[in-house]
């Protein structure tokens, strides 16, 4: 028997409507389309995809940030909606690529620890939030003297573990992490990544874990969607994408990613043709201008996700 998922997303999906002026009407931009999944605790789903595919756009859904145009999320299996955002967005937490961006420069790391508390827990008196605000600076390998220091005081890596550290503050369930190693030095990310993991292992939470960096993702992730123009092309679990990747989009993104092991070399495959803009998606496949295999079969008509747990959205894969 399998727990059942903390979060449900099912054709979810975010529009905008962009552009438009006195002589033009707006045009839709479709930023994510039709995207399902499950998060589970103590378990990593990874979203992967170039620039623009539509990653943090699914991540300000997940989190309450931004209405879906349609689709459901659950939490707990009850259904997300805009009137229990206030009360269920304690439960969905996010970490941004720019930690130095995302805290007050103005407020010591104590202060900006036990916040989240002070907005939404009342009930604690202000030496069980510092007890609690210390307690998670500890858990997040900081030291006790930290808490009086300001965010300009600390490197990279280190402010990126206080914003792990507040976002962890509410207990929540899930975390979402939008390219949380992706602004640190190669020797950061790993400790960063291996601290993540240890939170994960402890407080039994599910991530979602965005990034556009391969070799992050086979690091952490149990599941894998890939992501092109908003649409998922491929998913499964981080052994079927990685070791046995079926679309075409997803061979050459790991085709891209250098491999420690120097044996197994393998063809680079070179995508060609631009990325096109997501206002002007392809008919058919959306990769069917960049990909190798396509046929006017794949130029007509777009291939739906097809398989039972590694599914792929291609005629040929
Ligand atoms: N508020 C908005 N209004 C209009 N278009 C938007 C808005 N937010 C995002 N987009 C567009 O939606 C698409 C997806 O953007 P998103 O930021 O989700 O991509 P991403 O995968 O996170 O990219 P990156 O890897 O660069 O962070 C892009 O084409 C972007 O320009
Ligand atoms: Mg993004």
């Amino acid at each position: 028997m399998t727990d059942a998922p903390v979060m449900t997303a099912t054709h979810l999906a975010r529009h905008y409507a962009v552009g438009g002026g006195l002589f033009s009407k707006p045009q839709t931009l479709r930023a994510v389309q039709d995207v399902d999944f499950e998060l589970y605790a103590g378990k990593t789903l990874a979203v992967v995809g170039e620039s623009g595919c539509g990653k943090s756009t699914l991540a300000r859904m997940v989190t309450m940030i931004e209405e879906p145009t349609s689709g459901t999320l659950t939490l707990d299996g009850n259904a997300v909606t805009p009137d229990q955002w206030a009360s269920l967005r304690q439960s969905v937490q996010i970490v941004f690529q720019d930690p130095y961006g995302s805290l007050n420069p103005r407020q010591r790391i104590g202060q900006i620890l036990m916040e989240p508390l002070v907005i939404n827990r009342p009930d604690l008196s202000k030496s069980e939030k510092e007890d609690r605000a210390r307690q998670m600076l500890n858990m997040v390998g900081l030291r006790p003297e930290h808490f009086d220091r300001y965010p300009h005081m600390f490197s990279g890596g280190q402010r990126q573990r206080i914003a792990i550290a507040r976002a962890l503050m509410l207990d929540p369930k899930v975390l979402v992490l939008d390219e949380p190693v992706s602004a640190l030095d190669l020797s950061i990310q790993s400790s960063v990544l291996n601290l993540l993991t240890d939170l994960q292992e402890r407080l039994g939470l599910a991530y979602l874990f965005i990034s556009h960096d391969l070799s992050v993702v086979r690091h952490v992730a149990d599941d894998v969607i890939v992501m092109y123009l908003g649409r998922a092309v491929e998913k499964g679990s981080k052994e079927d994408v990685f070791q046995n990747p079926s679309h075409p989009y997803t061979q050459a993104l790991l085709s891209a990613t250098p491999v420690a092991d120097p044996e197994h070399h393998k063809e680079r495959i070179k995508l060609t043709g631009e990325l096109p803009s997501p206002l002007n998606v392809p008919a058919g496949c959306a990769f069917a201008p960049r990909c190798w295999k396509a046929t006017d079969k794949c130029r007509a008509e777009r291939p739906e996700l097809m398989g039972e747990a590694h599914q792929a959205a291609c005629f040929y894969a």
